[in-house]
């Protein structure tokens, strides 16, 4: 391709970014979504974030934006670790950020600048006292604000997902490349205990060389959450599932297989086939709710996603990888977490925690003993600290706090943009082949090549592990 036409299809991507996110798209040049990938996948990389070590910062001053549910327990959570200023906090409403002020205050930190209403994580991405933008909003607004932050010069760190369109995970990738700022995204489940120790396995070869995995978000959220006032946010899940329909929120699941199967790292995802069910419980309790109660009306009548969706990946290394998406039906919470080897097996879910490497599970006593043997440094270095701070048993404080230690030590991010855009492109793609009747859709190499030469995450806590944890007399309520 020549080099002026690359240069332009580069700038429209970027830029359209910067005029206010309305999302390119090429389609509209170029009226096919799939031109648009096969351009943007013939675009040489112009740097690989891969292992990219940012220049250290012995304090990490970080902004949060969205203090809801998640991003007040992420307040609490960061200030527990020492070197981190939380300096700037964002909520469309103000007595959220206010809530957050008395969360620091409780923690014995100092207050932070206010930003509030639909626009103000713009002021807060472009001001002064902020390294980090940590993300904690509805999905819609996640990679809008990560570009922002970027583009301002900050680091980007983002609930799950990152993107919800293929044409959003490029920009991420594409910004980040070229701001050499990093774009992780917070995929907590990455760094839970048996997660953790099945990839130390698989790397260390236990279970031999892996075929199969499978990871899932089955959870049931109907009445607590989706149809709870009190819970999201102006209702935003709920309208999320009356939006879209495919594996809505697949990275859960999916981070934690990748990592042991290397994705991104030495094989890729090449491409996927979904299929959904109708949807049998949303619908009945939307009209349900709103016989009850007028606040429900305008959610009664929509068409919504199909409880149970199954998405399967097949790698370019000829292995597959099982996605299960179901928050709609009565179920107890599943992951799923199965590894499966030429020499053996772990499944996390349904309890107890499994492996196998022969033809019957392991008893209990050989378990104890791998897990001893398997247990990662960053575990036994924060493991059981991480448990007290609490968050999800302690996997949301290790990921914090890896974050803050590679950050302040300048090491690569165990998690780069490549993982946060693919693993993200996952829903936009079921969506599509869901809408196909199941047809293929291929997975964009977001890496443009470098997967077969990037290296394995580290796992080791070489180079870090100096981030000490506050110890923390809470005031007040
Ligand atoms: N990793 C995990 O385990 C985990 C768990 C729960 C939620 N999440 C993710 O965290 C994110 C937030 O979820 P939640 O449960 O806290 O939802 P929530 O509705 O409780 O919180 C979202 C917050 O964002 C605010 N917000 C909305 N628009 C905004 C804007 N323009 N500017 C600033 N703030 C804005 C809302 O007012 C609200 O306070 C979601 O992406 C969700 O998927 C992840």
């Amino acid at each position: 391709m020549p080099s002026n036409r690359r240069k332009f299809l580069r700038n429209l991507s970027i830029g359209a970014g910067a005029l206010g996110f309305s999302l390119p798209s090429f389609a509209k040049v170029k009226n096919s979504n799939e031109t648009f990938l096969e351009l943007q996948e013939s675009l040489p990389q112009t740097f690989n974030m891969c292992g990219y070590a940012a220049p250290k910062l012995d304090a990490v001053h970080i902004g949060i934006v969205g203090l809801g549910m998640r991003g007040s327990d992420a307040v609490e959570r960061l200030s527990y670790i020492e070197g981190v200023e939380i300096t700037a906090l964002c909520d469309k409403y103000a007595d959220r950020v206010g809530k957050a002020q008395q969360t620091l205050e409780k923690m014995g930190r100092p207050k932070a600048k206010e930003y509030s209403g639909d626009e103000g994580y713009k002021a807060l991405c472009q001001s002064k006292d902020v390294d980090l933008v940590y993300t904690c909003t509805p999905w819609h607004l996640h990679a809008p604000i990560s570009l922002l932050a970027m583009k301002s010069g900050k680091h980007a760190a983002t609930e799950v997902n990152a993107g919800l369109s293929i044409d959003e995970c490029w920009q991420l990738v594409e910004t980040s490349e070229q701001t050499k700022k990093h774009c992780m995204m917070l995929e907590n489940c990455c760094y839970d205990f048996f997660e953790l120790l099945t990839l130390n396995m698989a790397r260390n070869g236990l279970l031999g060389e892996i075929v199969h995995a499978e990871g899932a978000y089955i959870h049931d959220l109907t009445k607590d959450y989706l149809f709870n006032k009190n819970a999201y946010a102006d209702m935003w899940r709920l309208k999320e599932n009356a939006k879209r329909n495919g594996n809505l929120y697949p990275t859960h699941g999916l981070g934690p297989i990748a990592q042991c199967m290397n994705i991104n790292r030495g094989d890729k995802m090449d491409h996927l086939v979904s299929m959904s069910t109708n949807d049998f419980t949303l619908g009945n309790l939307a009209k349900e709710m709103a016989a009850k109660d007028d606040f429900f009306q305008p959610y009664a009548g929509k068409n919504y996603r199909g409880n149970m969706n199954n998405t399967i990946i097949r790698t370019n290394k000829g292995k597959t990888m099982l996605l299960q998406h179901d928050v709609s039906t009565l179920r107890p919470y599943s992951r799923i977490h199965l590894i499966s080897g030429t020499k053996g097996i772990a499944q996390k879910y349904p309890a107890p925690e499994r492996i196998a490497l022969e033809h019957k599970w392991m008893k209990e006593d050989e378990l104890k003993q791998l897990k001893e043997k398997y247990t990662l440094p960053i575990v036994k270095h924060i493991g059981e600290i991480a448990k007290e701070v609490g968050g999800h048993g302690g996997m949301d404080f290790i990921m914090d706090w890896r974050l803050m230690d590679c950050l302040r030590n300048g090491l690569p991010l165990d998690m780069d943009v490549y993982d946060a855009a693919s693993w993200s492109s996952i829903i936009a793609l079921s969506e599509q082949s869901v809408k196909a009747k199941s047809k293929t859709m291929d997975i964009p190499d977001f890496t443009r090549g470098a997967w077969k030469t990037n290296k394995p995450v580290n796992l080791t806590l070489e180079g870090g592990g100096t981030t000490q944890v506050r110890t923390v007399q809470k005031t007040g309520n």
